[in-house]
């Protein structure tokens, strides 16, 4: 068993080593990949760090590499580096290598090159013997001394987010890879720290993103901070647009507390519309009522009732409704 996966993670190395290869040495991958990546910004000092490559087109030149090497045909299959037709998986496209804590290489995701309404934006690895999606954060390799360093976790959306902000000597961070995070994600995240910050893109669909992964993170006792980024900006965007110190200035001004940020924007939005101010209430109640310390709980209740205009005594009642309905 051991050694099998053993053999796995070595044609993953293998794979990435191959790609990398690509898009250093051969005319088509410099010409398209490597000149894709540096007009994004991207230097080749963070290129090489997080194994980056790049995907010949159409002649299904890593499976026939692959094969000539000596690796069976049938674990590049099991692998999702070959299709069950022969094919390579990965054609015409930038990649990004997923490491395990461990710094094994256990996945790909490969990025379009051109934009193109008919082919998905980003292709990844499907669920293997050594991949699951649920208990990956992309970048946690690269980002966990950081994190114990800083006692607090960044989360972003995008796997260009994380190698954006290594760059930027922002080391503490990781991606959800564009999903709502799993018990299994926080779980890597509580290994090393309590404290995470999300930074989700500057976009309704961000935002809806960021809500959606809140109540578990909350259930798991984890301390949260959102930061909400201009319209249409994501931290890549952002920090090659600000550069590194404006940006790290401007996460830091503009991180809020998450329910004191929910309680401001419910504020705002339900003033003078008594109807779905008390809806509004409910759904606040229902993220304190998640946290699992009481003393947190009661510090959140009374903060929230003075910025939301209520009393203390009407959210403690519904707090500790919702908490027993639970039990
Ligand atoms: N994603 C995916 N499949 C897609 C779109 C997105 O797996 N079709 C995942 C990728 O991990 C991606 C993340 O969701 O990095 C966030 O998506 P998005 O914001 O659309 O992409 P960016 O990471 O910002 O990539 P880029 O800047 O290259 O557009
Ligand atoms: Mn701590
Ligand atoms: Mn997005
Ligand atoms: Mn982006
Ligand atoms: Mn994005």
């Amino acid at each position: 068993e051991q050694q099998y996966q053993e053999s796995l993670y070595l044609i993953n190395q293998f794979a990435r080593d191959f790609y990398q290869e690509q898009l250093f040495e051969t005319d088509r991958g410099k010409s398209v990949g490597l000149s894709y990546f540096k007009r994004r910004g991207f230097r080749e000092e963070v290129i090489r760090k997080f194994g980056l490559g790049y995907a010949p087109a159409g002649t299904d030149k890593f499976t026939l590499t692959a094969v000539q090497k000596g690796y069976e045909a049938e674990s590049l299959k099991k692998l999702g580096l070959t299709s069950q037709y022969g094919r390579d998986f990965f054609r015409d496209r930038v990649m990004f290598a997923i490491h395990n804590l461990s710094g094994k290489v256990i996945g790909f995701g490969g990025r379009i090159l051109a934009q193109d309404p008919k082919a998905p934006k980003y292709i990844n690895t499907p669920e293997t013997d050594i991949y699951n999606k649920s208990k990956v954060l992309y970048g946690a390799f690269f980002a966990k001394k950081a994190i114990r360093k800083a006692d607090e976790c960044i989360l972003v959306e995008g796997y260009t987010d994380v190698v954006s902000l290594h760059q930027a000597g922002v080391e503490n961070v990781v991606a959800s890879s564009g999903t709502s995070l799993t018990v299994g994600q926080i779980g890597l995240i509580k290994r090393y720290t309590e404290n995470v910050k999300i930074l989700y893109d500057g976009d309704k669909a961000g935002l809806k993103a960021a809500m959606r992964g809140l109540g578990l993170v909350l259930e798991q006792g984890l301390n949260v901070k959102i930061v909400v980024l201009p319209d249409g900006e994501d931290p890549d965007s952002y920090v090659q647009q600000l550069g590194a110190e404006a940006f790290r200035t401007y996460i830091d001004q503009q991180a809020k507390d998450f329910i004191m940020f929910q309680a401001g924007l419910l504020q705002e939005e339900a003033a003078g519309d008594p109807v779905r101010k008390s809806k509004l209430i409910r759904e606040i109640v229902a993220s304190i009522s998640k946290i699992p310390d009481p003393i947190k709980r009661a510090l959140y209740v009374r903060e929230c009732a003075r910025v939301m205009e209520v009393s203390e005594e009407l959210l403690v009642g519904e707090a500790n409704k919702a908490v027993t309905s639970r039990m």
